[in-house]
């Protein structure tokens, strides 16, 4: 197998999932891009920004490229900033990928959707893999719409795409880049730097989440799966544990004692409160036997061992 493209590779996830691309496949087999250099390179990196058609192709056909990780996107509350803008990065970049992969004859195109595409009629314990999804944000729909064109891919096409509904993601390798979940990034770094941190979700607030081992494992188990255990072709619920920011503070207690924490929730309550509490993953255990490695005690010591021996991650 040759040739991987890393679309959006400098985001939170994309730097991670690069990273664990070049470590199996090398370094020159995973291309990365995005709108601009990353942080630190590690293998071939292009500018492309997704929406560019012939841009795309054109790498596809000189790269060689046989597998596409399409991680570009705006996410939930930087979207709702500029819904259109966002409708047009997320979709135009989506169905650009799709053409090109049908085009080009691609062997396999993953792409993230996200917890995102429940809303308030979706019932909100154990959420079930189908059920009533009426996104409340831009983010939501667009992530909602693009399952729906994976789906019609997969069946009038045969396009071997795979996708995942990821929760929350937490980890110390990257910053979060304008989530609603970004909270459970930030408390950490905000912790271990001044010893308090200000949230913008009330207390209570319970969301499913991941530890980004997790979420890269289960990214790439899913990618490796034969392809007829794959009957879902929308995209996967899949969750780890589900915690409020009042939990996870009393867990970061639990190894720095002196840690404070005060509440002033804002716009991203809304998008949080239109999410559901806990997420059923079934069919991603039955079908491609996914289970979870970490909750929330291994999540928050693992977190703080990595922030401290990594100093320079620290964001204030
Ligand atoms: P991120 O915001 O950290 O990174 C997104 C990357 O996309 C950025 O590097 C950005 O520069 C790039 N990008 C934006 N517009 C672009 C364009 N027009 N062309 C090329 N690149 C562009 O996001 P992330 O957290 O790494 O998320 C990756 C994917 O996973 C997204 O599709 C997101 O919806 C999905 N997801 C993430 C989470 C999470 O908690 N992080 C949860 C659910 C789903
Ligand atoms: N973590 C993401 C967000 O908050 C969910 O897709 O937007």
């Amino acid at each position: 197998m040759a040739k991987i493209l890393v679309l959006g590779a400098n985001g939170q996830v994309g730097t991670v999932l690069s990273e664990a691309l070049r470590r199996r496949w090398g370094r020159e087999e995973v291309l990365t891009s995005d709108l601009n250099a990353p942080r630190q390179q590690s293998g071939p990196h292009l500018l492309l920004d997704v929406r560019d058609e012939a841009g795309l192709r054109k790498v596809i056909e000189e790269n060689g490229v046989r597998q596409i990780y399409h991680l570009a996107a705006i996410l939930s509350a930087r979207g709702e900033k500029d819904p259109l803008q966002t409708w047009k990065i997320n979709m135009d970049g989506l169905l650009n990928v799709l053409e090109s992969a049908v085009a080009c004859h691609l062997e396999r195109v993953f792409y993230p959707s996200s917890m995102a595409v429940f809303g308030p009629t979706t019932p909100r314990e154990m959420t079930p893999q189908e059920a009533s999804f009426i996104p409340a944000t831009v983010y939501g729909i667009s992530k909602y719409s693009g399952e729906l064109w994976c789906n019609y891919y997969a069946g009038r096409y045969g396009l071997d795409v795979r996708s995942i509904r990821y929760p929350g993601i937490v980890g110390w390798q990257s910053p979060p880049g304008g989530g609603t979940t970004d909270y459970a990034v930030e408390i950490f770094h905000a912790a271990l730097l001044h010893g308090k941190y200000t949230c913008f979700l009330k207390p209570d607030t319970r969301l499913p989440m991941m530890y980004m081992d997790d979420s890269i494992r289960a990214t790439l188990e899913l990618m490796d799966a034969p392809t007829e255990k794959i009957r879902h072709r929308t995209a996967y619920n899949l969750t780890a544990m589900s915690f409020t920011p009042e939990e996870l503070a009393a867990e970061i207690c639990r190894h720095l004692p002196g840690f404070h924490i005060e509440y002033k929730p804002d716009f991203r309550q809304a998008i949080a409160d239109s999410w559901t509490a806990s997420i059923d993953d079934g069919c991603a255990r039955e079908e491609w036997g996914w289970r979870p490695d970490y909750d929330l005690a291994q999540m928050t010591a693992d977190m703080i061992k990595q922030l401290n021996s990594n100093p320079d991650l620290l964001k204030g």
